[in-house]
């Protein structure tokens, strides 16, 4: 049976919108008898069949003939109808049938398999994340274990139990972010954004008892301007080994497995006098250049060096603080006396480690989102 289409007397606007009504009427009265599957799937070939279905029917006689001008209106209302036939086929039918969308009607010969896949790329960890967790699983390997700590600090566990006394310069160089609205609180209360990663060590340390080994990964916030090395918001990885008789020949052996570890056997370390407040004594570590291997080259500043970490051996005056703190708390106050125990704390950049094992110019690029850079870490 050949389904008619109606007579088109013209191309003029009333004469199609007449058509083209009769059509809708015959969509919606056809498909409100509709109740079986099979019905619809009639109802689908009557309307969408590729030889004989009406519309293809309507485009051969009358948007081929159309002239030029009549051409926009014509294809205005085809489509409407096009819409108005697939709205019916997507309704449920009453037989309570499952719902069958026009999708799954499409006829199998419409699957194209030579289209190409929906390609689903797995994610890939960021470099700063990768690194931090490169370095984490290396002291993980010597039995650390990891704690976390806020941001958003207290003055006295960002600065006064690391030994930064109030109105101290060394609390200068660490271009603190301050809370607003923190004047009406005792100093050690105010709020900040942390500076560094060592309030870790001091809360690690209120809240267990030694021994302890525990790497601090996170966040930090200074108030820097951000160039191609230095960014307002970076990465810390903070350590921190407590208990009797540790010793800077533990720290140095730590680390230079630490480094090896990290960055290959054949680095070497080598550690400097520093200063930092809440340990004493202090240095800067540096391994051998891993672009030249020691011999000088533009990545070292021709030195053979790279300055990588800060460390030392935990300040009396940190475990004086942390005894006070766990009094105030009820917790016992005698298992950090130094003549009990001693440590070793160290802290580094996340940023700066990554930069020098994938040989970014621009600490920017990590925080880009720009797919193009990220991908080359897949
Ligand atoms: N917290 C120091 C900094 O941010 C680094 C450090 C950590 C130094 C632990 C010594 C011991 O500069």
């Amino acid at each position: 049976m050949t389904p008619e289409i109606p007579h088109l007397p013209s191309y003029e606007d009333p004469a199609l919108d007449a058509a083209f009504e009769a059509l809708h009427g015959e969509v919606a009265t056809r498909s409100a008898r509709i109740t079986t599957l099979e019905e619809r799937e009639t109802f689908r070939l009557d309307w969408l069949g590729r030889k004989q279905g009406r519309l293809k029917l309507i485009g051969d006689a009358w948007l081929k003939a159309a002239p030029a001008e009549a051409r926009r209106a014509l294809g205005l209302r085809f489509n409407q109808l096009k819409q108005a036939v697939d709205a019916a086929l997507e309704r449920k039918v009453p037989d309570g049938s499952a719902s069958r969308s026009v999708a799954s009607a499409v006829p199998k010969a419409s699957l194209d398999l030579s289209l190409p896949g929906l390609v689903r790329r797995p994610g890939t960890p960021h470099p700063l994340l990768e690194t931090m967790h490169a370095m984490v699983k290396v002291f993980g390997d010597l039995g650390y274990s990891v704690n976390l700590g806020p941001q958003v600090e207290t003055d006295f566990y960002n600065f006064e139990a690391l030994n930064f006394p109030p109105n101290h310069p060394a609390r200068d160089t660490q271009d603190t972010l301050l809370l607003a609205n923190q004047s009406g609180k005792a100093a050690r209360d105010r709020l900040l954004m942390r500076t560094h990663t060592s309030p870790v060590q001091i809360r690690t340390m209120v809240a267990n008892d030694p021994p302890l080994r525990i790497v601090i990964p996170g966040k930090v916030h200074r108030n820097d301007a951000a160039d191609a090395t230095h960014s307002p918001i970076f990465h810390q990885i903070e350590g921190l080994a407590v208990g009797p008789e540790i010793t800077f020949s533990d720290l140095k052996g730590t680390l230079d497995h630490a480094m090896k570890a990290m960055f290959g056997a054949d680095v070497r370390t080598r550690f400097f006098p520093s200063f930092f407040p809440f340990t004493e004594p202090s240095a800067d570590v540096q391994i051998s250049c891993i672009f030249c291997g020691g011999a000088g080259c533009r990545k070292c500043k021709h030195s053979g060096w790279i300055e990588l970490l800060g460390c030392g051996m935990v300040d009396p005056a940190v475990f004086a603080a942390v005894t006070d703190e766990r009094r105030r708390q009820g917790r016992d106050p005698e298992v950090y006396d130094p003549r009990r125990v001693s440590g070793f704390a160290f802290g580094m950049g996340v940023e700066r480690i990554a930069m020098i094992r994938h040989g970014v110019a621009d600490i920017g690029q990590f925080y880009s989102g720009d797919l193009r850079f990220l991908e080359q870490f897949g």
